[in-house]
């Protein structure tokens, strides 16, 4: 008689568990599972949160969810850690649909062990974002975690590292975009640092590398949550989020909305919607022609311009609340969609400065990875002078911008709206840069500089010989000389630069036009490992 026929043997049938039973076992560790969600229920709604799975609910399509590892439980035994293994070890992991298209996921628990990382939890991460790379399609953190799990040690740092090397290596190949939903400290806030978009819902949220109880003992201040790193702050400051959800829902609205503008991955293209768009000047095109202000001193929101140029007026504003003198966002023309660059002369007269060069070459970059071609708005007097400015590295940080469109290969369409002065026109889609179609309006001015600065420098030794009155009509002249020479959009068209001035209510049919034509463009850079971009 064989071993596996002996009654002793564990699988011999006296002993075997019946179909029934197992089903039966999966009853009762599922029921395990619905109680720690009941209870999670409680604890979140208590303090006005909505608990993992309740999120990953509301962000995809109804029934798409597959959770996976749902049963894994860590395997740590210090600090007394054996008694408590809850599954799913604080985080929800799985794939979905959202409008259809496929997403993977993973969603912080709060309640077990505050959603912190350990190497189960981050096994479960890996796993996703692993597979998220294996059928290119984006991943989508929801954040509500305390970072590193501190009974697990190292090794917590360890998988925090293992999942940031992945996240880079998924970089410019899948979109990742982050929603945080409670506090995301430490290792938890190094994930949407690394990732494309990070949403943040007001009221419940909050990021930092280090609390307030950390900084206390190290500096002796002791900083509320919302200063260290509060939505407002996030946004306003340190530029570290894109958008700041009312609430939950909103903020779950705003992703489902972006990835409508997004493609899957690296190799393929953005959806295309349904456009009723018409050739025809319609009259919210006719209001593009008085909209430029005749005097140079006087603003004009640039929403104005980009609203009338896009379908149905939708305007994803990213990053709105951080350096507002350059706005960007996503948009579609005839339903395809377009990363929009828009100088905007409310703030700083619209000069560029460290922030808003920061922002808009990240922007560029993200479009330039998932072939989004854009649109570029200008109206720049150029770079915010100052020495706060030149110290804090408007060189080294301003370059980026330009970096960032030169090393783009998307379809690029630019505008010249008003003042195209100095680095501003070469850094905002020059034709020089790279950009594909160059457009200006009649009220484009080309030049190095406005008039009345040119007129200084130009001739500051002579216009002091003279007295007041002689130099304020010597003035006058130059400025009217300079400003019949520069202050247009000609100087620039007669070299090519610009590739047809076109009147305000012709933009919206020229720019579809350009970016139909520029479709299937083409172009490839030279093959290195990396850029050497200054950081
Ligand atoms: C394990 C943790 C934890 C952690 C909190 N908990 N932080 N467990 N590791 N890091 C547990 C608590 O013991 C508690 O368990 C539950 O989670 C909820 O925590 P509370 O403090 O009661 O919640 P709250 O008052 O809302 O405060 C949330 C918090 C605070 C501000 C996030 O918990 C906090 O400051 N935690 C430490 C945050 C931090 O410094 N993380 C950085 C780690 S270093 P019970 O059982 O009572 O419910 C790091 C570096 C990574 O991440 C580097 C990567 C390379």
């Amino acid at each position: 008689m064989s071993g596996d026929e002996s009654s002793e043997h564990p699988d011999h049938p006296e002993h075997r568990s019946t179909t029934a039973d197992r089903l039966a076992d999966l009853s009762l560790r599922e029921t395990e599972i619905e109680a720690a969600e009941k209870r999670a229920r409680d604890r979140q709604h208590r303090k006005g949160k909505l608990t993992a799975r309740e999120r990953i609910d509301l962000l995809v399509d109804p029934g798409s969810f597959v959770e996976i590892d749902a049963f894994v439980r860590h395997r740590c035994h210090d600090f007394g850690m054996e008694a408590n293994r809850p599954y799913g070890d604080g985080v929800v992991t799985g794939f979905a649909t959202i409008d259809g298209r496929r997403v993977c996921l993973f969603s912080h628990d709060f309640t077990v062990l505050g959603g912190s990382l350990g190497v189960a939890h981050g096994e479960k991460v890996i796993k996703a974002l692993d597979m998220a790379m294996q059928v290119g399609c984006p991943m989508i953190s929801i954040n509500d975690s305390a970072g590193a799990r501190i009974q697990e040690g190292v090794a917590s740092l360890a998988y925090y590292a293992e999942v940031g090397r992945r996240v880079v290596k998924a970089s410019g190949v899948i979109p990742q975009i982050s929603l945080n939903a409670g506090p995301c400290a430490g290792g938890a806030a190094y994930i949407p640092a690394l990732g494309d978009f990070t949403v943040m819902a007001d009221e419940i949220s909050y990021m930092f590398v280090t609390g307030p109880d950390v900084v206390e003992t190290v500096t002796g201040e002791r900083p509320t949550f919302d200063e260290l790193g509060g939505p407002k702050v996030s946004m306003e400051v340190s530029g570290n989020v894109h958008y700041i959800g009312a609430d939950e829902q909103d903020s779950i609205e705003w992703v489902k909305s972006l990835l409508s503008y997004l493609p899957d991955n690296n190799l393929s293209h953005p959806p295309v919607y349904d456009s009723d768009f018409s050739t025809e000047i319609t009259e919210s095109d006719l209001e593009l022609d008085t909209l430029i202000p005749d005097s140079l001193n006087t603003s004009y929101d640039v929403h104005n311009v980009i609203t009338r140029l896009v379908d149905d007026g939708e305007f994803l504003e990213t990053q709105a609340g951080f350096a507002p003198n350059l706005v960007t966002g996503m948009a579609r023309i005839e339903g395809h969609t377009v990363g929009v660059v828009a100088n905007n002369p409310m703030y700083y007269a619209g000069a560029l400065e460290i922030d808003s060069s920061e922002k808009a070459a990240r922007f560029v970059r993200f479009c330039d990875a998932f072939n989004i071609p854009l649109l570029t708005l200008v109206d720049v007097p150029g770079y915010l002078p100052g020495v706060d400015q030149e110290r804090r590295g408007i060189l080294r940080r301003g370059i980026k911008l330009l970096y960032a469109y030169a090393e783009s290969t998307v379809p690029k369409v630019t505008v010249v709206l008003r003042k195209a002065y100095g680095g501003g026109y070469a850094v905002m889609g020059s034709k020089h840069l790279g950009a594909d179609v160059n457009f200006s309006w009649p009220t484009g001015e080309v030049a190095v500089m406005g008039a009345a600065g040119a007129v200084a420098v130009m001739n500051s030794r002579k216009l002091a010989a003279l007295d007041e009155a002689e130099r304020a009509q010597e003035t006058e002249r130059l400025t009217a000389e300079y400003e019949a020479n520069f202050s247009n959009p000609y100087f620039a068209a007669e070299r090519g630069y610009i590739d047809a001035v076109i009147r305000p209510s012709q933009t919206r049919t020229k720019v579809a036009k350009a970016l139909a034509m520029l479709r299937d463009k083409r172009e490839s850079s030279p093959a290195k490992k990396h850029s050497t971009m200054p950081l």
